[in-house]
């Protein structure tokens, strides 16, 4: 099998780290779209010489694994078709119009598209397309290079051969992908991410319990549990009959509120937005530099991931069948 071009666009936050993990296959070749060439120091190209050349020439060759481009207005013959186009730029709808449309100028009709929008509407997206067939959404999450899970949003008329590709190519860099059988507010991974917030912020400003005991519980119950079981499983270990009775009774004192918590808004307006500012649930003053705490606390998710990827535990989430 011959190697499998994929273009990333975008080498920012969320670019740099997908990047980074599909060059964990050494079969992966990688052209990097981005326009902004100092961005590329996010993924540790940092010798000015090449920096230089992709000014003047629009497109470099890095290494036998990456080349860089700075825009789509080159001839793409000489770089070899791409498989797979990953979009991260920034969250603006005129500034993806018009990229899709270039694409579709430029790529033939089999090469898919994958947008990582997080809030963008994907199916309006994927309506601009003449061949919205090739077109899913591709929500990796922060960081991406560390974080496995990608949500692939399957819209109207993807193909869904081409949604079996994308899952394919991910699960190939080592990613582990759920499928969302259509677009939904805010992916799986937000809905239920705010959806615990919005509990915490309301017993937060019911004076109910401390930040720093709702991080106990973060990491000492909920985190390892659901790492081994995830989050169904589990109750079918405790017993749906006990879950049921639970259920009903708890759904009558959750927090339905319909706007953002006050105890967020109020360090929002108040500038305590954590590590960055110095100050945000926890003083961060004193800490040190923001990117060495940053780091720190990557590596520790590296190492949780090392020992959850041991196929050797009773349940793996890559023996699940999507
Ligand atoms: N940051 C997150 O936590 C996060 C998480 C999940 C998804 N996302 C989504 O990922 C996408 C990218 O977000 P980000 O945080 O990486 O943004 P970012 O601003 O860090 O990166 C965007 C990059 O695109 C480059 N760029 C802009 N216009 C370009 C063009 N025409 N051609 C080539 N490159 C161009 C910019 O120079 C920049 O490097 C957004 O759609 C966002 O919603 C972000």
């Amino acid at each position: 099998m011959g190697d499998t071009i994929i273009m990333v666009i975008g080498c920012g936050t969320m670019g740099s780290g997908i990047i980074t993990s599909f060059l964990s296959n050494p079969r992966h070749k990688l052209l990097i779209v981005e326009n902004n060439v100092s961005m590329l120091q996010k993924i540790s190209i940092t010798d000015p010489t090449l920096l230089q050349t992709i000014q003047k020439n629009g497109h470099v060759q890095i290494n036998d694994r990456i080349t860089a481009i700075k825009d789509l207005s080159q001839d793409f013959s000489k770089f070899g078709k791409p498989r797979v186009i990953v979009e991260a730029l920034p969250e603006r709808m005129d500034l993806k119009k018009e990229l899709y449309k270039r694409i579709e100028e430029v790529f033939p009709q089999d090469v898919i598209v994958g947008s990582n929008t997080s809030t963008l509407p994907l199916q309006q997206m994927a309506d601009w397309f003449k061949y919205p067939e090739r077109f899913v959404g591709m929500h990796y999450n922060h960081p991406a290079h560390i974080v496995p899970i990608v949500e692939v949003v399957k819209l109207a008329r993807t193909d869904p051969n081409v949604v079996s590709q994308v899952i394919q190519l991910l699960e190939q860099s080592g990613k582990v992908p759920v499928l969302l059988k259509k677009p939904i507010d805010g992916f799986i991974t937000n809905r239920l991410q705010h959806a615990l917030y919005r509990e915490i912020y309301a017993l937060m400003e019911d004076d109910s319990i401390s930040a720093e005991d709702v991080d106990k519980v973060g990491k000492y119950m909920f985190g390892p549990r659901m790492s081994v079981t995830g989050l169904l499983l589990q109750k079918d270990c405790s017993g749906l009959d006990t879950h049921t009775f639970a259920q009903r009774e708890m759904v009558k004192v959750l927090a339905n509120n319909r706007i953002c918590g006050s105890v967020l808004e109020n360090k929002f307006k108040t500038k305590e937005l954590g590590l960055k500012s110095g100050k945000g649930f926890y003083d961060w003053n004193g800490t040190g530099d923001p990117n060495q705490v940053q780091n720190e606390v990557n590596n520790r998710l590296i190492k949780l991931y090392d020992f959850l990827n041991d196929k050797n535990i009773p349940y793996h989430p890559q023996q699940s069948k999507l």
